[in-house]
Formats: C-alpha cells, sequence, structure tokens
C-alpha cells in the first residue's frame, strides 16, 4: 500500500468522521522505513541480549539442544499454563512424526492469577491428580514415575532443562511469592505433597514448545512463534553465539553447536525508543498490571488489541463522531472489549454490517442506534490495530530471520496463539511486511505453518528427550 492510499478511509459519514478515521489510520501505520528501523533495532537488541544478562530482550538459553528427530517414543505428560487455561495432556509419541493426545482444560481464574503461588501449584496439581485418576493407567510400585514437560508461558531464566527462576508475570498475571522463585521446584512440592507419580522433567516456554513440535515432523523448522494472548519467540542459535552462556561442566548441554534460545521479544523496546506508540498504547500500558514492561507484546498481542480498540473508540466518542457521543457500560470499562469482537466485526461481510451492529449494541450496549458509518469507523479501527499488530510480529521475525543468515532461503515458521488462526488477514500482513523488508521473492520462500497446540506436544517431546539424557 503506497502512503497516500494508507491514509484515504471511506466511512458512510460526515467529512468529520473521515478525517477522524484517516488520521487513526495514520496513528496507526507502520510505514516501511519505520519497519526497516524496528527490524535493525530488533537485531541489534537480539545481539545484546545473546551478549550479557540484563539486557532488555532476555535471549534465555532453553538448555534444549538437537532437534527430534520424528522417532521419539514413549508416554509422557505435558502441562500448559500460560493464557487462559490451565491444559493436562498424556501424549503417546508413537515415532514418524505420529502422536494420540488425551487431554482436559481447567480454568485458571483471576483469584489464582493474583493470588499466591502456592494456591496456584496446589491448583495445577489437583488438576493432574484429577486427569491421572480419570485418563491414565498410573506406574505400578517400583516403576518409574510419569515425566512430566511443563509449558510454562512466562518469562523463566533457566539454569537447567528442569531449573530455572521467574523473571516478572506477563499476560496479566500477578501471583505473589512467585517472582525469583523456581518454577519447577514449586510445582514438584506440591506434586509431592499429593504423593502423585510425576517427576518435573523439564520446564518450556511455549515458543520452544511450537517449535519442537512442529520439528517433530519438519526437522527443519527455523522458529516457533506464538501470536496468541501473549506473544514471543524462539529459534535455533549456535551455542558459540550465546556468549553469556557457560553451561556447567556436568551440563549435557555443554557439547551441542545449538540450542533454541527462548527471546522474550515482548519485551522488546522498553526503552521506548522506536516503537510507533500512540497515545492510545499508552493508556493501555498506564492502565496494566505490568506499566513500561512488555510493551512490543501489548502492540501485538490479543490480551491487548480490544483494549487499545476501546481506547481509540472512546476518544471518538468523547469527540462527539462515534455513537452520537454515547459509550456504555462495557465500553467504559477497562478489558470491556474483546479482541474476539474485533475479530468477528473484521469478518463481518454483510452490506449494512448487521452483525457488527449486533455485537456493539447488544453484547457491548452502546446505548444510541448505531449508524452505518459507526460500524465502518469501529471495522476500520480494528483493521488498522491488526494490522499493525501483524507488521510489528513481521519486524520480530525479519529481525531473527536476518540473524540467523535465513534470508533468501526456505524457511519454515511454526506459529501458534489465537491472532494468528482467527484474526482476519494477520498472515497476509505479516507477509506484507516481510515483502516490504525482503522482496518478494526472498518472502516467498517463507512458510508460515499453523502448529495448534503445538506447546503441548513439544513439551512432551522435551520432556522425553531431557529423560533420555538422564535428567530426573
Ligand atoms: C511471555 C512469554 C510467552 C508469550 C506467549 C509472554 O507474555 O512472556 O514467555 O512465550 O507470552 O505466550
Amino acid at each position: 500500500m503506497t502512503a497516500a492510499a494508507a491514509y484515504n478511509h471511506q466511512v458512510d459519514g460526515t467529512e468529520a468522521q473521515n478525517k477522524a478515521i484517516n488520521g487513526l489510520a495514520q496513528e496507526f501505520d507502520v510505514t516501511t522505513e519505520r519497519l526497516r528501523t524496528i527490524t535493525n533495532q530488533f537485531v541489534e537488541e537480539m545481539r545484546k541480549g545473546l551478549d550479557h544478562e540484563g539486557a532488555t530482550v532476555a535471549m534465555i538459553p532453553s538448555y534444549v539442544t538437537g532437534r527430534p528427530t520424528g522417532e521419539e517414543v514413549g508416554r509422557y505428560l505435558a502441562l500448559d499454563l500460560g493464557g487462559t487455561n490451565l491444559r493436562v495432556c498424556e501424549f503417546e509419541l508413537k515415532g514418524k512424526g505420529d502422536y494420540s493426545v488425551k487431554q482436559q482444560k481447567f480454568v485458571v481464574s483471576d483469584a489464582l492469577k493474583t493470588g499466591d503461588m502456592r494456591d496456584l501449584c496446589d491448583y495445577i496439581a489437583d488438576s493432574v491428580d484429577t486427569f491421572l485418576t480419570e485418563h491414565c493407567t498410573l506406574p505400578g510400585e517400583g516403576e518409574e514415575k510419569l515425566q512430566l514437560g511443563y509449558t510454562f508461558s512466562f518469562p523463566v531464566l533457566q539454569t537447567e532443562i528442569n531449573r530455572g527462576v521467574l523473571k516478572q508475570w506477563t499476560k496479566g498475571f500477578s501471583t505473589k511469592n512467585a517472582v525469583g522463585k523456581d518454577v519447577a521446584l514449586t510445582l514438584q512440592e506440591a506434586i509431592s505433597r499429593r504423593n502423585l507419580p510425576v517427576n518435573v522433567a523439564a520446564i518450556v516456554n511455549d515458543t520452544v514448545g511450537t517449535l519442537m513440535a512442529y520439528a517433530y515432523s519438519f526437522p527443519d523448522t527455523v522458529m516457533g512463534v506464538i501470536l496468541g494472548t501473549g506473544t514471543n519467540a524462539s529459534y535455533y542459535e549456535k551455542t558459540a553465539n550465546i556468549k553469556k552462556w557457560s553451561p556447567a561442566e556436568n551440563d549435557v548441554s555443554a557439547g551441542s553447536d545449538e540450542m533454541v534460545v527462548n527471546m522474550e521479544w515482548g519485551a522488546f523496546d522498553c526503552e521506548r525508543e522506536v516503537l510507533p506508540l500512540t497515545m492510545y498504547d499508552n493508556k493501555v500500558n498506564r492502565q496494566s498490571r505490568n506499566i513500561h514492561q512488555q510493551l512490543f507484546e501489548k502492540m501485538i498481542s490479543g490480551m491487548y488489541l480490544g483494549e487499545i480498540a476501546r481506547n481509540a473508540m472512546l476518544q471518538l466518542i468523547d469527540q462527539y463522531l462515534l455513537f452520537n457521543g454515547e459509550s456504555s457500560p462495557a465500553l467504559n470499562t477497562q478489558w470491556g472489549f474483546e479482541t474476539a469482537y474485533l475479530t468477528a466485526i473484521e469478518n463481518d461481510k454483510t452490506a449494512d454490517l448487521s452483525e457488527t451492529k449486533q455485537i456493539l449494541e447488544e453484547t457491548v450496549g452502546v446505548a444510541s442506534s448505531t449508524t452505518l458509518a459507526d460500524r465502518q469507523m469501529v471495522k476500520k479501527i480494528g483493521e488498522f490495530v491488526g494490522r499493525r499488530a501483524a507488521r510489528l510480529a513481521a519486524s520480530g521475525i525479519g529481525g531473527v530471520m536476518s540473524h540467523c543468515g535465513k534470508v533468501g532461503q526456505e524457511s519454515i515458521i511454526a506459529i501458534d496463539g489465537s491472532l494468528f488462526e482467527f484474526y482476519p488477514k494477520f498472515e497476509h500482513h505479516i507477509r506484507e511486511g516481510l515483502t516490504e523488508l525482503f522482496g518478494q521473492e526472498a518472502a516467498n520462500k517463507v512458510r508460515f505453518a499453523l502448529a495448534r497446540d503445538g506447546s503441548g506436544l513439544g513439551a512432551a517431546i522435551i520432556a522425553m528427550m531431557a529423560h533420555k539424557h538422564g535428567k530426573h
């Protein structure tokens, strides 16, 4: 899209409304030039993160070395904590990339997210107990424990495959007595209190799990990316490049040439140097549980897009340019406008946007009867916010590809998350961003693969690898 076309949006409304919507288009645009600046900065931040501890983009060694061959076999448990749900799974790895899975979901209440870590771990251990009772055959007396891969999708500074302390919470969690503590040990203690025959064999970031799950079938997969409630990526790095890392002498990963690095890219540019933050982003940040942290994530991920759009709508309402100046209790409430509404609105193909009308008037409770222009404006806002998120994700992906020397090579990127799966045109916009960065030919060589729920399978594979390497 050319610069002129980018700000030439039309709604069936007044001149003032059209002016406002084009103003928003401009505010939410990430120009090609800006995309390049962000990508270059991203590469620079990656380098810093690999070089020393405490960098903004943490670039955490995951202790996952080697690639799955697809021939891994056995029965492994996986836990997935990171967004709205807790998932407990049992995988039967059958080799040749084949597997079967039994799984159960448990809701993580807001009280648990903000309560004490001991209660959260007790809840997780109880969920594992329920799952084992209902779905699994337990090991007999004297038999080996079940090995569990624990997908814990927050920044954990790992020191071993199954050891690591929580650096900080993200995505609305603020559970107490957790930061600075070992997440595997705390869970293992809760499991042991219940005498469950389970060993936490590995801590796994969801991006690392996603990468491994896809690599189980396609060993050449380059990156694992999450574009869901939160966002992050991991990729294979040469151990020689991870300058800050010196393995313990007895560490099994010591001799490996490559290791998966959990980037924690959501923290990128907390210094606010290159991200095109708008006043709506600043407000989301200011009102969040983790102020001034995860700014990249706050512009990209599903937890925040609805909230950014809500703030943009409120601004228009207060100028009497939307909904005749009337809001609603939901719209006036933080998190009162879900990203899922934006998805549905962008998918509304009816001529009069009747589905949008229903969402706005019935679900969101906008008091006045909305006009077509109102609905078109909300749809546009969703489009701008989504496109910007995808373009920023493209700069992250592009940064990793440049750093790894993968530009112009056939590359598979495994992606999971609701935004990528459901948000209209998300993949299209990422590809468009990559095309602007690297040209059509290079962009065409990148394949995005949806790795749905990959992190569970990945965690099971990693638990298997850790177990095989004799880590108990
Ligand atoms: C967390 C990452 C995680 C990502 C996606 C972020 O908030 O810090 O560890 O990979 O969300 O779930």
